[in-house]
């Protein structure tokens, strides 16, 4: 990376809470991540080094391998109306591209073939969730080159939060690419005379569990609707509570391999089951969870197709 931990700190100076970037470089190094976190009780299956190996193994002895790659490249836009509440009647009709977990190291074709499909689409501001990279840690070249070619793809602004996958070492070269990335900020969307929305980002709330929502709608001017990205819907009731009008977010891939009819085997999240995926409801907060672009762990699907959405945000 050409950014050192110093031109980093200097680089984010003012943006980030006294601790954060510290706390995340330190669980960020080598051997940091582990399987069962005990300060929360929750496994994170992606940092299962041989679950790859398991997984590859049975899909190949099955015959289902190829098909479930093939299944990984046929990517969906699926239309969505967004209800935000306090909506004007200006931004009626305001379209968001969410892109989530396109984790572009996993397969070195992916970017051209995502790129391809997402030029030509109609929209004002592209969102995405997270987890551009696949590896935990380490080199982040290859998902860095695969987002350069994504974004060339993309005729607007376009603004992003971190994954669990994501290093935050990763935030200058993305900038420098034109996707402003929202680390517990906010900033006026659409329009600035009091009629826009507030969009707010938040740095991943599943594994490093630097969330800081009520940071993000700092600003905020008064009664202007707030619309979070976050990673993970884990941040569901932090996310009500500050009073978030809507959430649109990633992370769980939908289970990624999902059993005939549908039912998810795993959706690594601590959620109630009905946020993990699409369109949810929880209290007065409307949310949206993406079901992803990518693949991770291995480039396999199962009923359970990538998406993009185009979320054209309404009033209710
Ligand atoms: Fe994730």
């Amino acid at each position: 990376m050409d950014h050192t931990d110093d031109g980093l700190r200097e680089y984010l100076n003012g943006r980030v809470f006294d601790g954060h970037l510290e706390s995340r470089l330190r669980r960020e190094a080598p051997g940091g991540e582990p399987v069962l976190d005990p300060s929360t009780g929750t496994i994170h299956f992606e940092n299962l080094r041989f679950s790859r190996v398991c997984l590859e193994y049975a899909l190949r002895v099955t015959g289902l391998y190829r098909r479930g790659q093939r299944n990984a490249r046929r990517l969906q836009v699926r239309e969505h109306d967004l209800p935000v509440a306090g909506l004007t009647e200006a931004m009626h009709g305001y379209r968001l591209l969410h892109l989530s977990d396109p984790h572009l190291d996993v397969d070195p074709h992916f970017a051209d073939g995502l790129a391809d499909q997402l030029r030509g689409l109609q929209w004002d501001a592209c969102v995405i969730t997270g987890d551009f990279r696949y590896r935990t840690n380490g080199n982040a070249e290859p998902a860095l080159a695969g987002i350069k070619t994504v974004r060339a793809a993309l005729d607007g602004p376009v603004y992003a939060v971190l994954g669990n996958h994501d290093s935050i070492r990763m935030v200058p070269r993305l900038e420098a690419l034109g996707i402003r990335v929202l680390l517990n900020e906010g900033l006026v969307l659409g329009r600035s005379d009091g009629a826009g929305v507030w969009l707010a980002g938040v740095d991943d709330p599943h594994y490093y569990r630097q969330h800081d929502i009520v940071r993000a709608l700092r600003g905020r001017p008064d009664h202007m609707p707030a619309v979070l990205l976050a990673h993970s819907p884990e941040a569901y009731r932090d996310a009500a509570a500050a009073g978030v009008d809507a959430m649109l977010c990633g992370h769980t891939h939908g289970g990624q391999i999902r059993l005939p009819g549908g039912f998810p085997l795993t959706t690594n999240a601590d959620c109630p089951r009905h946020l993990t995926s699409g369109p949810w409801q929880w209290r007065g907060l409307k949310g949206y969870t993406s079901v992803g672009a990518g693949a991770s762990v291995l480039d396999v699907r199962y009923n359970c197709p990538p998406e993009v959405v185009l979320h054209t945000l309404t009033g209710h």
